[in-house]
């Protein structure tokens, strides 16, 4: 048996046999697979090449620079040790490699150390220091009878890069038996992006690429040791169950399918290996009530923090939601030392619609006097009783050697939403015979991409960097120039603009069904030919739609200005707009409550998601039941916000515009003060859940006067305790009484008179689930019972809404009662020619 690197792990005679068929592989040429530009794998002291984990070391002696040192062979080695580490090159006094580099950027180094016993030098006792490029990284080594594998990750920023070996005091020497330096991938390491956590709360750790990090703990979290065979760039990974604090806590999760690496965004197969990302631990909900909520915790020991002040490392977490069973389900908190490092993360959101798509992220962490970091997981408050859960895939962390405080920004601004590091990277593959190979040598399988730009390593980057931060507050054209779609796609997708694929009208223009090349369904919405008028709403609507995604939120697929056309391209919902499915169209089956409430369940979180998922927030303007549409599935996405403003700034708390919105789901404030805040966007969102309650529209001029407006009668009815004589006919019996308390409430409060007043979409988000609880768990509404809800209810007191609708009968009805404010050039206001 022989121990291999400082983990203790285990290298057996079997694995040195298992390698074989992988060393023939290594000969076929797999272009893909990441080759360092400067690859200096050397073998100390030694008179031949040795190669381990499939690479070969070379001689030493064209890099080496002093007399002063012994080459020594091992003359016992320990049987099915690797012959790299039979030799090692003794110094007795200070001597330097020197390594020309082709280029400078982050490059790994690795110091292998295998001490062994020769010609007196017992090597468990050198003692020496070690400075590379004349900073001391290495001093003091405890060294033991195992290999020691010491990993730099640093910036090389001269042609010749030095390594240095300093013998402490008079006997003293040095000794190495291999070394690695070697170009690490672009972007490996990066400059923005990266948190640091602590009591200040949010700051921004800055300069990180000129930190010298010495890798303390790789973990593969819910899973097995993974080797340097097995590495995109020959790193160990081990797992994580002897650093959980209470292994009860959780559950490991394998996937069988190879990540979904996404174009442009995410993580990229070289940051960490697949088999990282196919694992993970979970929350164990097995031994516990299924709504509890508790945290996964690991503790790791590093360098102690000595005299107050704490050691900062770099904490690199890998997620991967190979969990979920569908999208936008998995909110969860991060917690680093007990301070909380991203709330409410929520991965469907970060990646491109896709579950299992890799992501990393880049905190930055001081180590405390007892030497540990710990690291926690655990459910968010926007998760669903039913859906709780957290997981981790990975865990990196490294210890910043050469600490400089000015690399620390401090922030005072608390920002909205955490930033999260996601990198981007492309790798395409061109043939299915080199995949293939590459599939068992680089474990990059099948990868959907769109555009690939450059063959091989460089990363495409879409989303112009690393993190969502920097995505969404550069906004810019490099974010978007790779949605461009040619205006022949556009026409021969539309069948050239066929009156028969009309689905829509509006303001901007006509809304037409195509079909892409790729056999992909659009929406292709296109402004009135030669007219340029809404340009400025056309590049605002590009802007901000390339940046979202997200299941609730329907996604721009791209757009068109050639020609002076002005064309927007979005997926294509199937089922429609949600206000189809309510009233007006007999043939459409009725949707059950259930139904109902996860439609309105998922509108809440994509709205909630424009409201807080961004450093400045976005508000809709425009919610009605038109714009909330409804796929194969019954899922709901929020649509049409491309007129969407992003939300006050720091020290304001409205923006002030020209009143745009919907008559009949105007919010009273916004409409009179021309003010507009989220919670004009809850107020329309209110109006919206008593449509659906009640089946009918928003305004309804038909109806007597006290009808007419949907949000004055149904507020009407609710405070006389009576909400049940509203509701949809088609729902009658169906309801059960809690769910509906909880529903009415709910709506009304979103309609409160004062902004101020109404809750935030996240508390609607919240509310709504609940109703939706208390309908799974609840009593009916005829097995009448006065205790029907378990919860302390706060309902406020009746509010009836101060502007009559008579104050806006200027507005002119469409033929569904609803009522267009603005129209003019506002594409955003799509209205569906339901009634043709
Ligand atoms: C590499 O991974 C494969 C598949 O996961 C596994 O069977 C094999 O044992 C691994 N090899 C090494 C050397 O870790
Ligand atoms: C999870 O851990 C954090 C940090 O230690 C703590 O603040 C939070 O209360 C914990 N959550 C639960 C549910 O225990």
């Amino acid at each position: 048996m022989f121990y291999f690197p400082d983990t203790g792990q285990k290298l057996s005679s079997m694995d040195i046999l298992n390698l074989i068929p992988y060393i023939l592989l290594f000969f076929i040429p797999y272009s893909f697979c990441f080759t360092p530009l400067d690859n200096y794998l050397i073998n100390c002291g030694s008179h031949a090449n040795a190669s381990l984990f499939n690479r070969v070391f070379i001689l030493d002696s064209t890099f080496f620079s002093a007399d002063d040192s012994i080459s020594l062979t091992n003359q016992n080695p320990p049987p099915y040790s690797p012959t790299l580490y039979h030799t090692a090159r003794v110094f007795t006094n200070s001597a330097s490699y020197r390594f020309s580099m082709k280029k400078n950027g982050i490059h790994f180094l690795r110091f292998h150390f295998f001490p062994f016993k020769a010609q007196g030098f017992y090597m468990n006792s050198a003692k020496f220091d070690v400075l590379v490029d004349g900073i001391l990284v290495l001093s003091d080594l405890k060294l033991t009878n195992d290999v020691l594998v010491k990993e730099f990750i640093l910036k090389i920023q001269s042609n010749l890069f030095e390594i240095l070996f300093r013998p402490v005091g008079n006997s003293g020497f040095g000794f190495v038996n291999a070394l690695e330096v070697f170009t690490a991938p672009p972007d490996f390491v990066l400059d923005y992006g990266t948190r640091l956590v602590g009591p200040n709360g949010l700051e921004m750790y800055k300069n990180l690429s000129t930190r010298i990090l010495e890798t303390i703990h790789r973990i593969n979290v819910g899973g097995l040791k993974i080797t340097p065979f097995n590495d995109t760039l020959w790193r160990t990974w081990i797992p994580d169950e002897d650093f959980l604090v209470f292994k009860n806590a959780a559950k490991a999760a394998v996937s069988t399918h190879t990540p979904n690496y996404q174009n442009g965004r995410g993580a990229t197969p070289e940051i960490a290996p697949d088999n990282v990302y196919m694992t993970a631990q979970q929350m164990n909900r097995e031994n516990s009530i299924l709504a509890s909520r508790f945290n996964i915790t690991w503790n790791f020991s590093v360098a102690p923090g000595g005299g107050g002040g704490g050691v900062p490392h770099l904490v690199r977490l890998h997620f991967c939601d190979i969990v979920s069973p569908v999208l936008n389900v998995l909110y969860f908190d991060v917690y680093i030392n007990e301070y909380i490092a991203y709330k409410d993360l929520d991965l469907s959101s970060i990646t491109v619609h896709t579950l299992a798509s890799p992501v990393y992220v880049d905190f930055v962490a001081d180590s405390d006097d007892s030497g540990v970091i710990q690291i926690s997981v655990g459910p968010s408050d926007l998760s669903s009783a039913m859906r709780m859960n957290a997981i981790l895939n990975g865990a990196e962390i490294m210890k910043v050697v050469n600490v400089n405080d000015s690399s620390i920004v401090h922030r005072k601004k608390k920002l909205g939403v955490l930033v999260i590091s996601v990198i981007g990277g492309v790798v395409g593959l061109f043939t299915i015979i080199t995949a293939f190979l590459l599939a068992m040598r680089c474990r990059k399988k099948k990868r959907k991409l769109r555009t690939v730009e450059s063959a091989g390593w460089t990363p495409l980057r879409v989303f112009g960097g690393s993190s969502l931060n920097r995505m969404l507050s550069e906004p810019g054209s490099r974010g978007y120039s790779g949605l461009k779609i040619p205006f022949s796609d556009i026409q021969s997708a539309t069948n050239n603009f066929d009156r028969s694929l009309i689905i829509g009208s509006g303001g901007f223009g006509m809304v037409y069904k195509g079909v892409l090349k790729d056999n992909v369904k659009v929406a292709v919405k296109r402004g009135m030919p030669g007219s340029r008028q809404g340009l400025p709403e056309f590049h605002t609507e590009i802007t901000v739609l390339s940046k979202i995604r997200h299941r609730h939120l329907v996604s721009l697929v791209g757009f068109c200005e050639e020609n002076s056309e002005m064309i927007l391209v979005y997926e294509y919902v199937e089922r429609g707009p949600l206000k189809r499915h309510l009233y007006g169209s007999a043939a459409l089956p009725p949707l059950s409550w259930k139904q109902r409430l996860e439609i309105c369940i998922g509108a809440a979180r994509g709205l909630h998601y424009l409201h807080t998922g961004f450093v400045q927030g976005i508000i809709h303007r425009d919610i009605k039941s038109t714009n909330i549409l409804i796929d194969e599935d019954h899922v709901a996405k929020v649509a049409d916000f491309g007129l969407s403003r992003s939300g006050p700034c720091m020290n304001e708390t409205h923006v002030s515009t020209g009143v745009k919105g919907s008559f009949g789901y105007l919010d009273p404030e916004y409409y009179r003060r021309q003010q507009l805040t989220d919670k004009s966007d809850v107020y329309s969102f209110g109006v919206v859940l008593f449509e659906v309650l009640c089946g009918r529209p928003a305004v309804d001029p038909q109806l007597t006067r006290k009808q007419v407006n949907l949000a004055e009668w149904a507020v009407e009815w609710l405070n006389k305790g009576m909400l049940e004589h509203i509701v949809d006919p088609h729902l009658v019996g169906q309801i059960k009484e809690s769910s509906l308390k909880k529903f009415g409430e709910t709506a009304e409060k979103c309609l409160a008179e004062y902004g101020v007043d109404r809750p935030t979409m996240g508390d609607v988000l919240w509310n709504l689930e609940y109703a939706l609880q208390l309908q799974e768990s609840g009593q009916l509404r005829e097995t009448h019972t006065d205790s029907s809800t378990n919860e302390a209810v706060n309902v406020t007191n009746g509010i009836v809404l101060g502007s009559s609708s008579s104050n806006r009968t200027e507005r002119y009805y469409d033929n569904n009662g609803c009522s267009e404010v603005g129209t003019s050039q506002v594409f955003s206001q799509l209205m569906t020619n339901e009634g043709r």
